[in-house]
């Protein structure tokens, strides 16, 4: 039996996830990776690179919800926002029982994850505007627990309307997370849910450091580190 054959079936059958790079294309600007098009510097100022990271390292996470507006008690700290997605399917989707849910087009990595863990994906495409199509969103819920919606999206850009926002988050109380991805947020600041998250406890708010702080490297790199 080859080593391919060992690996769990919905493993087998996954799709690998084409990253901006694999995509292929020339040049130095990677638009469709949204990176952050120059290098900044950044030093050590220890030689800490012995000892494991602190897992929710406190400086970041003050720091962080001094610049989001929330509280520190409200941001958990991921090796990158993926490894958030796919904490969420793990934390709170059975395999074979539970479902997650998204509106395509949107980021590839909300399937990958849930595929790899064996958990379903429903998917419920957006509407000729790219907005959410809600009432197909009700009638797709049945054992969805969580709910990824991108705003402003990845690939389309759009800024999920706010109305929609609260009707979602009121159909899915007590029933599904609607984990809002915020990773290109730096493009439309005044579009953030941050100042929801007292309202609704089943709203997830993921942001990312790899994008507008020019840390992909770093995201990618700490995410390489921890895995080995
Ligand atoms: C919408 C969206 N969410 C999350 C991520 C992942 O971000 P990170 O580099 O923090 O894992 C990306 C990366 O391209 C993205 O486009």
């Amino acid at each position: 039996m080859s080593i391919e054959q060992l690996a769990r079936d919905n493993v087998r059958a996954l799709t690998p996830y084409q990253s901006a790079r694999r995509l292929g294309g020339k040049g130095d600007v990677w638009l469709n990776a949204n990176e952050y098009p120059t290098a900044v510097p950044f030093e050590l100022s220890q030689q800490t690179l012995n000892r494991y990271p602190e897992c929710q390292p406190k400086a970041v996470i003050e720091n962080y919800a001094a610049y989001a507006g929330v509280k520190p008690e409200q941001v958990l700290v991921s090796r990158g926002a993926d490894e958030g997605i796919e904490l969420l399917v793990r934390a709170f989707c059975e395999p074979g029982r539970d479902a997650v849910l998204f509106c395509p087009p949107t980021y590839g990595m909300y399937s990958v994850s849930a595929e790899t863990i064996g958990v379903e994906c429903r998917t419920v495409p957006t509407k000729a505007d790219w907005q959410l199509d809600l009432p197909a969103i009700a009638d797709s819920l049945a054992n969805v627990k969580v709910v990824y919606v991108c705003s402003p999206n990845n690939p389309t850009g759009q800024i999920i309307n706010p109305q929609d926002f609260r009707t979602l988050l009121e159909m899915t109380r007590d029933k599904a997370l609607v984990v809002a991805d915020e990773a290109y947020i730096e493009f439309c600041p005044q579009a953030t849910l941050a100042g929801w998250l007292a309202e609704y406890p089943h709203l997830v708010i993921l942001r990312t450091l790899s994008k507008a702080f020019a840390l992909a490297g770093c995201a990618a790199a700490l995410r390489w580190r921890m895995k080995r």
